[in-house]
């Protein structure tokens, strides 16, 4: 079959210095924040990905023009509601992505044309009460069954400033706030669990009005509305989510050696280093910069064989949140039990990735316990499964792909069948090509 990949053997020792794709966060909040700022941004080495070009064509949808140069895209912003419609009816396809769904709701709060939005199967199988609930705080009026995919959705010029307290450390619904508190007079107030933090950053680089006070493990977050800002360029660095894979590659291979170039190490990401440093995973930070707000540094792993099991607090959580399933792999090759903690968020993800993972140790031998969202890992440093794996990916969640591939090339058995290999178009395009430019034999 031709969407689907083999592989028969691990891989043999590698020393490589990678380069991985772009930050898919950023390039989503560029492209958003761009069609609203005014005039022409340019923005540098976007990633090319499907969830990139569904968000393109959505602000396309909106009104707003683009240009793809050489060297990066020109997006020219109408300033905040500013949007030029010739149609009011507007039908919106978000594709696999819940970021770019959740954010354009926020973005176009102040829209008052009709708006179906809808997504595929994945997107169609998650929960949007968690917008719809400031959206309509906003006067936003919001139709749709069960709080799913596909829904309509009409903003209002007469938009009020909220309160509102974001319990579920989601980046998605955060910035869906803060952009729709951009479209509101007034100030707007949310309480919200630490999470990625790209949005609030991007804005304070340009000079917008907003207050992030940290409270533990909580932001007070104000955004005063309607205050224009100019258009501004901006060169988007590599995504850890992505690098993440060639980390646990190169730590569970053997004699092997990476450095990954460029990658945003923003301290609401990099949950994943710190956890694994905690297993022994010496992962080193070199060549540390700030971009417009941002870290950025390269990452240099070496394979480990001694790495121990993790009690991993529930603060990690959220910078650790679409890295797990690797983190999961891991600790299977661990010694010890590792715990992990309210994990609940990870079945609202492209897949119920939670569920998923526990099926996916419980294949290769590795015993589990769970206790509602919290999970224990019982590794096996010695862990060589024999036998046939067929992983069958059904919702074509990416990030299940890769983490297989990983598995595959790194803890051996004799025959893996992946299938939906188009699914890493999603986040990570080229994801096989790296693999395979590593020394990895891929069928
Ligand atoms: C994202 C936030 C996270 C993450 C997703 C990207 C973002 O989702 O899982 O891949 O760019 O804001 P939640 O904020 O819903 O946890």
């Amino acid at each position: 079959m031709k969407n689907q990949i083999k592989i028969n053997q691990t891989i043999k020792p590698f020393d490589k210095k990678i380069f991985i794709p772009s930050d898919k966060s950023l390039s989503i909040r560029c492209i958003l924040l761009a069609s609203i700022a005014v005039g022409k941004s340019k923005i540098y080495n976007i990633l090319e990905s499907e969830d990139v070009f569904h968000t393109l064509e959505a602000v396309k949808k909106i009104g707003i023009e683009y240009i793809k140069r050489r060297d990066f895209i020109e997006i020219y912003g109408l300033g905040i509601n500013g949007f030029n419609l010739k149609n009011r009816n507007i039908f919106l396809n978000a594709g696999n992505s819940g970021t770019l769904a959740r954010c354009i709701l926020g973005l176009c709060s102040g829209l008052e044309s009709r708006i179906k939005l809808i997504g595929d199967k994945s997107l169609s199988k998650r929960d949007f009460s968690r917008v719809i609930k400031p959206l309509s705080m906003f006067g936003v009026k919001i139709k749709s069954e069960k709080s799913k995919l596909p829904l309509k959705f009409t903003g209002t010029a007469l938009l009020k400033p909220i309160k509102y307290f974001e319990d579920k450390g989601s980046a998605q619904i955060k910035t869906c706030i803060i952009l729709s508190a951009i479209n509101t007079p007034g100030i707007t107030k949310i309480k919200a669990l630490k999470s990625r933090n790209h949005t609030e950053l991007l804005l304070k680089y340009l000079n917008y009005p907003i207050k992030i006070q940290p409270n533990g493990k909580y932001d007070l977050i104000s955004v005063k509305g309607l205050n224009q800002f100019k258009s501004f360029d901006y060169k988007v660095p590599g995504d850890i989510s992505s690098a993440s894979f060639f980390i646990v590659l190169t730590l569970l291979s053997k004699n092997s050696t990476i450095l990954i170039k460029d990658v945003n190490i923003n301290s609401s990401r990099i949950g994943i280093l710190k956890i694994l440093n905690k297993m022994n995973a010496k992962i080193k930070i070199t060549n540390k910069r700030l971009y417009k707000g941002e870290d950025i540094a390269d990452i240099k792993v070496k394979s480990i064989t001694n790495l121990k099991s993790i009690k991993c607090p529930a603060s990690l959580n959220s910078a650790s949140i679409d890295e797990f399933l690797l983190i999961f792999l891991v600790a299977a090759r661990s010694k010890g039990i590792s715990s992990f903690k309210q994990l609940g968020e990870l079945n609202k993800k492209e897949s119920p990735r939670l569920d998923l993972a526990i099926k996916f140790l419980n294949m290769l031998g590795i015993k589990t316990i769970r206790k509602k969202n919290d999970l224990k890992i019982i590794g096996n440093p010695e862990l060589r499964p024999k036998g046939k794996f067929h992983i069958k990916n059904f919702l074509k969640d990416h990030r299940i792909f890769m983490m297989s591939v990983i598995a595959a090339l790194t803890i051996g058995g004799q025959n893996w069948k992946i299938e939906d290999k188009d699914s890493i178009n999603t986040s990570f395009p080229d994801f096989l090509k790296i693999v395979k430019n590593l020394g990895a034999k891929i069928l």
